[in-house]
């Protein structure tokens, strides 16, 4: 599908109104938002007018996007490579584009299977993208709310084996999630669901990387998504996501600082990103 096409009908998707995001191309769409932001072609009037606005407020906006890309292609290639994860839960998985988790992962490890989560109608649109696995690996799509764990951990089981290591990545969705949802509980669940040996992967905007000014002003922003909620969290927040694993080195650090390739992107990225291990 290419931003041209003309979208699926669906509920009206108004701030507040349909839940989950109806397909409406008259409001932004964080998955649009991060398509366009990281120069794919599935977004629409509305989401590039979120990002003009973003970047008058945020101008490191896209170098955070395309750092954020960037951390879950490193941590990937960590978990399967250097710690032998072969089973991933991906929630918050965004529309394709270059490097999807399963084809860095099966590059390396093709038996690995992917299970990954995401509930915006776009991003559902291009599941079949997702599903072409390595056939000696599976992948599966969940159309699915972050915050329905119970419903993600049972359909997930369906193709994941919980009795072995998972990693569970939530690369860039943490922020969508307002405290009034307990994203830290959430996680937690998640957590729990895996056994040892397992791994987390988190990397979340930094409140404390940016100015007062920009946090505050970004609602300019959010004003135009549907379900506009952007959560900005300190680094002490972002660290009690790892509540019960041990940080991998070099711990919880900035994007570009977590195990840079050799010649990597520079530049300040905004983003609090780590992994860590479950005991
Ligand atoms: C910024 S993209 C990140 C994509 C990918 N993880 C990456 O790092 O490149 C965030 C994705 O999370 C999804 N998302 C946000 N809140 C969600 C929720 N509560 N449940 C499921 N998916 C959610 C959005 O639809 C979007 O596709």
């Amino acid at each position: 599908m290419t931003g041209d096409e003309t979208p699926a009908p669906g509920a009206a998707g108004q701030p507040g109104q349909a839940w989950p995001p109806a397909f409406d191309t008259s409001v932004a769409h964080q998955a649009r938002i991060y398509d366009y932001l990281l120069g794919g072609k599935d977004n629409y009037a509305a989401d590039r007018a979120a990002v003009e606005a973003g970047l008058k407020i945020w101008p490191d906006v896209a170098h955070s996007a395309r750092a954020n890309r960037a951390f879950l292609g490193r941590a990937v290639r960590y978990l399967t490579a250097e710690a032998g994860i072969r089973q991933f839960l991906d929630l918050g998985t965004g529309i394709p584009t270059a490097g999807n988790l399963h084809q860095v992962a099966q590059a390396i490890a093709p038996e690995t299977r992917v299970v990954y989560v995401d509930y915006d109608p776009i991003v559902l649109a291009h599941a079949r993208a997702l599903l072409t696995s390595h056939e000696a690996g599976a992948t599966d799509y969940i159309d699915a709310d972050l915050r329905d764990t119970g419903r993600i951990l049972g359909e997930a089981a369906e193709l994941l084996d919980f009795t072995k290591p998972v990693a569970v990545t939530l690369i860039g969705i943490l922020h969508a999630v307002p405290d009034t949802d307990d994203p830290h509980a959430i996680v937690a669940r998640l957590m729990d669901a895996v056994p040892s040996g397992s791994y987390l992967a988190v990397c979340h905007p930094g409140l404390d990387l940016l100015s007062q000014e920009t946090t505050d002003r970004f609602t300019d922003v959010t004003d135009r998504m549907v379900r506009g909620d952007f959560v900005f969290r300190s680094r002490e927040q972002v660290a009690r996501f790892f509540a019960g694993t041990d940080l991998v080195e070099p711990g919880l650090v900035t994007a570009e600082e977590w195990r840079p390739d050799p010649g990597g992107a520079q530049g300040t990225s905004s983003l609090w990103c780590a992994v860590g291990r479950k005991p």
